[in-house]
């Protein structure tokens, strides 16, 4: 099939790490537009606004021009109906990701038998990366360096400082 095959990669990206990045980077090239989309949680109470977990993605990933960010609330499936992707990308680092990623991949395609999870495995540097360990180092005034592309490091330090 020749089509152009459009991905969604959601997640909370808060904040985008440099994990995250890796990955949209091996996605975009596999994929021919890849929407990197932020979940819109009310339930968690976020380091980063939604705005500018968007804002920093879109600095990040501007030298990469099929990838584009969003946002989104709902069913992450209905999402990607309206966008009319057919893949979902996740990221899996470690095993301990996979229950998690599987329960969430069957879950979604019971709802939407049509569209496919794919997993992709960042740099085995970026392994052991997580928002939360990189949210939770920085604000107990910890280096992040390397963890966090360098725009995302500022804004924690002038968080934190803030
Ligand atoms: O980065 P995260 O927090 O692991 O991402 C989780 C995310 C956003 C992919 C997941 O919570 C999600 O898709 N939420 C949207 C609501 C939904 O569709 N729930 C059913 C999925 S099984």
């Amino acid at each position: 099939m020749s089509q152009r095959v459009v991905a969604v990669y959601p997640g909370s990206f808060d904040p985008l790490t440099n994990g995250h990045l890796d990955l949209i980077e091996r996605g975009s090239k596999i994929f021919g537009e890849l929407i990197v989309a932020v979940l819109h949680n009310r339930d968690k109470d976020p380091l980063f606004s939604v705005d500018e977990r968007v804002e920093m993605l879109r600095e990040a990933t501007h030298h990469m021009p099929n990838v584009s960010v969003d946002r989104f609330d709902g069913l992450l499936v209905d999402y990607a109906v309206r966008k009319q992707a057919r893949v979902i990308l996740r990221g899996v680092r470690a095993i301990s990701d996979y229950e998690y990623e599987m329960q969430m991949a069957l879950m979604n395609r019971k709802l939407d038998a049509n569209l496919e999870t794919v997993f992709m495995m960042p740099a085995v540097a970026y392994t052991f990366i997580s928002s939360r360990l990189v949210r939770e180092v920085a604000q107990l005034g910890g280096d992040v360096r390397g963890l966090v592309p360098p725009l995302v490091e500022a804004r924690l330090r002038a968080k934190v400082e803030s």
